[in-house]
């Protein structure tokens, strides 16, 4: 039988992968369950501070396994810029197209050809308002300060994983759901998840 799991996020995209890459073992909820759960400040300084957070919100109102996703890009030549603060890189109110506008016009202004860039991805699993687990998930790759593509989601058109030509938004979901940071992550999480939830 599939294992009930609420993932505490909004974002569709997420939420899709999500499903997508864990499969028909578990049984994905969402937030829209769970409406009297206001916007959860990401407050945190690191991707696994503020999974814990969304984690630890969504638990005080189900009682069940509760998964949240923390996530972003790391730009070498920024410093590791976005990183945290990916989902908001250019203001609180950004959308995915001011967030790449704003990568593409800081890149530009950079010398270098080559950016070396990675997505990371932290998962973090709680129970009964208890942390239960956090799984870490990176694909690294590069940044080109153009759109390319138009699948996938956020900085997906600007990023060309290790070992492949095309960005994540030119390649089919099937195949960045093998190799992505939330595929890697969620990957671990499985591996626990058939000793410790599965009996
Ligand atoms: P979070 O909701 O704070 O975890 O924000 C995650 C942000 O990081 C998203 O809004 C995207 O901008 C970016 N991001 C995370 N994962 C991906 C991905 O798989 N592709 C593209 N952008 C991503």
């Amino acid at each position: 039988m599939a294992i009930p799991l609420l993932c505490s996020t909004r974002n569709a995209h997420k939420l899709g992968e999500i499903r997508a890459i864990l499969g028909p073992a578990f049984e994905v909820w969402d937030l829209s369950t769970i409406p009297e759960l206001g916007e959860v400040e990401e407050s945190g300084v690191t991707f696994e501070e503020n999974a814990a957070l969304k984690a630890l919100a969504a638990s005080r109102y189900f009682d069940g396994w509760v998964l949240a996703d923390d996530s972003g890009l790391e730009a070498d030549a920024l410093g590791g810029e976005p990183g945290v603060r990916s989902a908001r890189f250019a203001g609180e109110l950004a959308t995915d197209s001011d967030n790449r506008h704003l990568l593409i016009q800081r890149l530009l202004a950079l010398p270098s050809q080559r950016f070396a860039a990675r997505f990371r991805c932290t998962i973090v699993i709680a129970k009964n308002q208890k942390i239960f687990g956090t799984f870490h998930g990176t694909v690294e790759g590069h940044l080109i300060p153009e759109v390319r593509g138009g699948g996938g989601f956020g900085y997906d058109p600007l990023f060309i994983p290790e070992g492949h030509t095309v960005t994540f938004a030119e390649l089919p979901a099937e195949l960045k759901n093998t190799l992505s940071h939330r595929a890697r992550a969620l990957h671990a999480f499985r591996n626990w998840a058939a000793e410790a939830i599965a009996r």
